[in-house]
C-alpha cells in the first residue's frame, strides 16, 4: 500500500502470542490485557533499547473491548481493564516516542467474540482516529473469505480518507488460504501495508518449522509480492516465550530476517531472559531485516533426510548493497553440532571471492575464495547465519595505493 507506511518491515510488540485472551485481571494482575500491561511494556521497550532498535509499535491485539458497543454504536474499551479510556493509554504511548496499535475484525465478532466491525466501519475509523492510532491490525474471523476481496480495500481507502497515516495490517489472505482459495496477492499489496498468510503461529518449535516450510514451498507466488510498503507477514516473533530454546529463537530471527517479515515481538519484557533479549536487539540481523532494497530472502536449498536426519536448508536473501544474508538451517533434532560444506550453486551465491561476517559473531571473519565449499557447523534445530560480503578481486587503484603506502 502506497501510503508513506512500512517502507521496511514494521517492527513492534503486539499482545496476542504471549498474552492472548487473559482477561482476569484479579488472578493474572500482570498478563491481563490491559493499560496496565500496555504502559510497563512501552517503559520497557523505551528503557531496555528496543525503541533504539527499531521497534517503534506497541499494539494491543483482541480482548480489549467491552462485550457491547454503547447505545450510540461506539466502541467501548473494556472499563476495568482500560479505566482511563484508549485515548489515555494511546497518549502515553506517544509520549514516550512510541506508534500505537489496534486490532479490529472485519466480521461481526472478534475471534474471541467481542464486537466486529461490520456495519459500524465509519464510525470505528472515526474513533480510531480520535484515539490518534498509527497501526490497525485487522481480523477476518466471522466473514465470508469471499467478501474480503472487496471488504478490505474499502475499509482501507476509509481509514486512508481520514488523513491520519495509518500502518494496515490485513488478514485477509490468511482466511483465504485457509480456505483453499487462493488470495489475488497482487490487490493485497495494493491495499495493504502487511498482510497475515496463513495459520496463527504457536509456541513451539513444530510451529517454526511448519510456518517455514509453507513460507518456503509457497515462495513462487508470495516473495515477488513483498516491497517496500507492502509484506508478507509469517506471524509473531515466539522468542523469550515457553516453547523455543536459545538455539531455536535464532532461527525464527534469522529466518524472519531473511523473508522481511514484520518483527513482532509477544513476550513479557520485564522477565525476558538476556539470552532471549540478545537476539531481539542483534543489531545486524535486524539492519538485514530492515535492508532499504526491501527485497524478500527465499528457501534456495533444502534437503530432506529419513527421520529427523539431515534436515537442512538454506535461505538466501540479496541485500541493497550486493551482499546476501544466508541462513543455513538445520531442523535435525539428533546428535550434535553437525558440519558440511556446501558450494557456490547450492548458496545461490555468484561465483567470486567473498568476506563471511557471522551475523550471531560466534566466528571470526572468514573468507571464501572463488570455487571454494564453504564449511558450516550447526547445532541440532540450529542456524548459522552470515552476510557474504563480495570482494572485488581486481582493483587496480587500491592496488596502486598499497604499493605506494
Ligand atoms: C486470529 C489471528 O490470526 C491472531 O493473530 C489473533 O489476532 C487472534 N485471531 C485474536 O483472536
Amino acid at each position: 500500500l502506497d501510503n508513506g507506511l512500512a517502507l521496511t518491515p514494521p517492527m513492534g510488540w503486539l499482545t496476542w502470542e504471549r498474552f492472548r485472551c487473559i482477561t482476569d485481571c484479579k488472578k493474572y494482575p500482570k498478563e491481563c490485557i490491559s493499560e496496565n500491561l500496555i504502559k510497563r511494556t512501552a517503559d520497557r521497550m523505551v528503557s531496555d533499547g528496543y525503541l533504539d532498535a527499531g521497534y517503534q509499535y506497541l499494539g494491543i491485539d483482541d480482548c480489549w473491548l467491552e462485550r457491547n458497543r454503547s447505545s450510540d454504536g461506539r466502541m467501548v474499551p473494556d472499563k476495568e481493564r482500560f479505566p482511563n479510556g484508549m485515548k489515555a493509554v494511546a497518549d502515553y504511548i506517544h509520549s514516550k516516542g512510541l506508534k500505537f496499535g489496534m486490532y479490529e475484525d472485519y466480521g461481526n465478532k472478534t475471534c474471541a467474540g467481542y464486537p466486529g466491525v461490520l456495519n459500524h466501519e465509519k464510525v470505528d475509523i472515526n474513533t480510531f482516529v480520535e484515539w490518534e492510532i498509527d497501526y490497525l491490525k485487522l481480523d477476518g474471523c466471522y466473514i465470508d473469505p469471499e467478501k474480503m476481496d472487496d471488504g478490505y480495500p474499502a475499509f482501507g481507502e476509509l481509514l486512508n480518507k481520514t488523513g491520519r497515516p495509518i500502518l494496515y495490517s490485513c488478514s485477509w489472505p490468511a482466511y483465504q488460504e485457509d480456505a483453499a482459495r487462493k488470495p489475488n496477492y497482487a490487490s493485497i499489496a495494493q491495499h495493504c501495508n502487511m498482510w497475515r498468510n496463513w495459520g496463527d503461529i504457536e509456541d513451539s518449535w513444530t510451529s517454526v518449522v511448519h510456518i517455514m516450510d509453507w513460507f518456503g514451498d509457497n515462495q513462487d507466488r508470495l516473495a515477488q509480492y513483498a516491497g517496500p510498503g507492502h509484506w508478507n507477514d509469517p506471524d509473531m516473533l515466539l522468542i523469550g516465550n515457553f516453547g523455543l530454546s536459545v538455539d531455536q529463537a535464532r532461527v525464527q530471527m534469522a529466518v524472519w530476517a531473511i523473508l522481511a517479515a514484520p518483527l513482532l515481538m509477544s513476550v513479557d519484557l520485564d522477565s525476558i531472559r538476556p539470552e532471549f533479549k540478545e537476539i531481539l536487539l542483534n543489531r545486524d540481523i535486524i539492519a538485514v531485516n530492515q535492508d532499504p532494497l526491501g527485497k524478500q530472502g527465499l528457501r534456495v536449498w533444502k534437503k530432506q533426510g529419513k527421520g529427523t536426519q539431515n534436515h537442512l536448508e538454506i535461505w538466501n536473501r540479496e541485500l541493497h548493497d550486493g551482499s546476501h544474508a544466508v541462513a543455513f538451517v538445520s531442523t535435525r533434532e539428533d546428535g550434535s553440532p553437525y558440519a558440511t560444506t556446501f558450494n557456490f550453486d547450492q548458496m545461490k551465491l555468484d561465483d567470486g571471492d567473498y568476506e563471511v561476517h557471522d551475523l550471531y559473531k560466534d566466528e571470526e571473519i572468514r573468507y571464501l575464495k572463488s570455487g571454494e565449499e564453504f564449511e558450516v557447523r550447526i547445532n541440532p534445530s540450529g542456524v548459522k547465519f552470515y552476510k557474504f560480503i563480495p570482494k572485488k578481486l581486481e582493483d587496480p587503484k587500491t592496488e596502486a595505493n598499497t604499493v605506494s603506502d
